[in-house]
């Protein structure tokens, strides 16, 4: 890791809270209701627990073996009981749950009372087929209500779900499969994005052909005339709903029991299972979204996020749910058919609270103003950013667009953290490119290397100094994983997050200080880039690193190192692309390429890429007393 932070962004203005936005707020001082929640954090999570309902209580709150974390200890629950069955006696059982609109504009609505029935249907059938409590389930599907539906339905039967964004390609579906043995994969003929039809069932084939383990594959099918499917293995989900009964009650699971695990990239080039379970998590989703958005029962809550990634199970599916909120889901780009899209979205539904990306932002950005003006977004309330720093230039293009008046929840998490962790709230003041504070209930801080907490505006690590409910509870089948993240500093767990907090507190989360480039907001590790490069038969060596890009974020640069026999052209670099696009997907593939006689390496033959990075960037690459030559 790597805390050298090179430029401070000097922020000036500060923002705060409108009177109508206080009045609204459900925390009117966040100063007093932080420390109140730290005074006895156990009682604070205690509380927040009983604002769920529990098939049987807890003994202690927290059992904390360090780095290991219990959270209510013996207590059972389920978390789609407190996501759908009690919705149905709280007078939201014909309140719509979930709006979907695809490319085309088609919408689908969801009623709790509606929810429920296709959540047991498909419970039903995932029992039909021995489905239960520990099975893993995996799910390959683009943003349609199904994808909800499925990850529900595991839940209440106790199957442990495995979403897998479907931009991955066949490979890097299979090594997820691989790791987590599911007996079953649903996924869908196709998916849409800008009009084109992106056929997913093919590389579902391609996977599944090395998974034994795959009994069945269920299919959602979306094209008249799609893939004949070749039975007894492959099952249409219509017809395997078909017969199912609409109710089924939900699988007592300890709070421990596992809900899901999470694949997401690290240092090297496995992809990490990050496991979350039932109880602490169900807890931590609950709150955050209450609080953070200041959730009331009329909002109409839009996140842009896919299922696919850790936003979607957090803050799509579970936390809105167990809330008994109204979701709006659009499957789609921001920019098609036209960048106006979802402002327009904004319009026609109503939304009071809109998720979004800074990729996303800057991507609007550039379309100007004249896109969000042409439509009325005067229902919105509360804005939110997640997945990557956001500059301040996007962030007062955000506020500014929408009105001037809103907050703007900039939410820094993880997937390893399972719940936002650093963020404003409605009633805080707000600085361009801040995350601003910890959330109730949570002890952050910034340190070096040694845990020591370090004064204002010096550049550290972002830590988080004790346990909070929805973390994660290991690695799945790599528990030595797991503890890296609470051994590399001593006390602490470790974000890998380069940061600083100015002299209010304020946290300005400044990347990555690991290997792991941010694309768009997506993870991607270095590693794993650089091994479906060596893959490739023209390549000897290869380099990733991370760039600044002005809309992405970060863009990835690889630098390669050719066997002898290969010469360098620019059909040989699109064959590296396409190689890479076929490894990992396309969210992976290097935007640049430059093939170079040598790397840098320290004596003992690893790569600094830190020392490319810096070169590449003109910058000054510190201490170099390591290197080789
Ligand atoms: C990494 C986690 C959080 C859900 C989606 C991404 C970066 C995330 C922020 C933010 C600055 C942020 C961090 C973090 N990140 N949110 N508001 N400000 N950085 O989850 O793929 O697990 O990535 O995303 O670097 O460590 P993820």
């Amino acid at each position: 890791m790597d805390e050298r932070v090179d430029s401070f962004q000097k922020v000036d203005d500060v923002f705060y809270p409108t009177a109508e936005t206080l009045e609204h707020a459900r925390i009117k001082d966040y100063d007093a209701a932080y420390k109140e929640s730290i005074r006895d954090r156990l009682v604070f999570w205690e509380n927040a627990a009983r604002e769920l309902e529990w098939f049987s209580p807890w003994t202690r709150v927290l059992e904390w073996n360090y780095p290991w974390a219990k959270w209510y200890v013996g207590a059972t629950c389920n978390i789609t009981h407190n996501c759908l069955d009690r919705h149905l006696t709280s007078g939201r059982k014909n309140k719509v749950a979930l709006i979907w609109v695809g490319e085309d504009n088609t919408e689908r609505f969801f009623t709790y009372g509606e929810l429920y029935r296709q959540v047991s249907r498909c419970a039903n059938a995932l029992k039909a087929l021995g489905i239960r409590k520990s099975d893993r389930v995996a799910i390959y599907l683009p943003k349609i209500p199904e994808q909800t539906i499925a990850m529900l339905a595991c839940a209440r039967v106790g199957a442990i779900h495995t979403v897998v964004y479907s931009g991955f390609s066949a490979p890097a579906l299979a090594s997820r499969l691989e790791d987590s043995q599911p007996r079953l994969i649903i996924t869908a003929d196709v998916g849409y994005d800008r009009g084109k039809v992106i056929p997913l069932k093919p590389v579902v084939d391609d996977a599944v052909a090395n998974s034994p383990f795959i009994e069945t594959v269920v299919v959602v099918r979306r094209e008249k005339g799609g893939p004949a499917l070749s039975g007894p293995k492959e099952l249409d989900w219509e017809d395997w709903l078909k017969r199912e009964a609409p109710s089924c009650p939900a699988e007592v699971m300890d709070a421990e029991d596992p809900l899901y695990f999470l694949y997401t990239s690290g240092t090297t080039g496995k992809p990490k299972g990050v496991q979350h379970v039932h109880g602490g998590y169900m807890v931590g989703t609950y709150l955050t979204t209450k609080i953070v958005f200041d959730l009331t029962d009329d909002d109409i809550y839009f996140c842009v996020a896919d299922p696919g990634w850790v936003t979607g199970h957090s803050y799509i599916v579970y936390g809105p749910l167990l809330n008994g909120a109204t979701i709006l889901m659009a499957e789609g780009k921001p920019d098609y058919p036209n960048p106006g899209r979802w402002w327009q979205l904004i319009e026609r539904y109503g939304v009071t609270i809109f998720y979004t990306t800074p990729t996303a932002i800057r991507l609007l950005m550039k379309y100007g103003e004249e896109w969000p003006k042409k439509y009325d977004l005067s229902s919105l309330r509360i804005l939110g950013s997640v997945g990557e720093p956001i500059n301040p230039e996007a962030w007062r293009w955000y506020h500014r667009v929408t009105g001037s008046k809103l907050p703007i929840m900039d939410t820094w998490w993880q997937t390893e953290t399972g719940m936002i962790l650093v963020t404003p709230l409605a009633c805080t003041k707000q600085k361009p490119g801040s995350a601003a504070r910890p959330f109730l209930g949570i002890e952050a801080d910034v340190v070096d290397r040694e845990g020591k907490s370090l004064p204002p505006n010096t550049g550290g690590f972002a830590v988080i100094t004790s346990p909070w409910p929805a973390m994660m509870r290991t690695i799945y089948k790599d528990p030595e994983r797991y503890k890296v993240y609470w051994n590399t500093i001593p006390g602490c767990y470790t974000a890998g997050d380069v940061c600083r907090k100015d002299d209010d507190g304020y946290f300005f989360f400044m990347g990555r200080a690991d290997d792991v480039i941010k694309v768009a907001g997506n993870r991607i590790g270095t590693a794993e880039v650089e091994s479906a490069l060596v893959s490739h038969q023209a390549v000897a060596e290869a380099a990733v690193i991370g760039k600044p890009h002005k809309t992405a974020g970060e863009s990835i640069k690889a630098f390669i190192i050719l066997k002898q026999r290969f010469q360098e052209s620019p059909e040989l670099i699109q064959a590296l692309k396409d190689h890479v696009k076929h490894e990992l997907g396309k969210i992976a593939v290097p935007h640049e390429i430059e093939i170079v006689t040598g790397l840098p390496k320290t004596r003992s033959g690893k790569i600094m890429r830190r020392v490319l990075k810096a070169k590449e960037l003109g910058q000054n690459p510190g201490d170099i007393s390591t290197l080789e030559e």
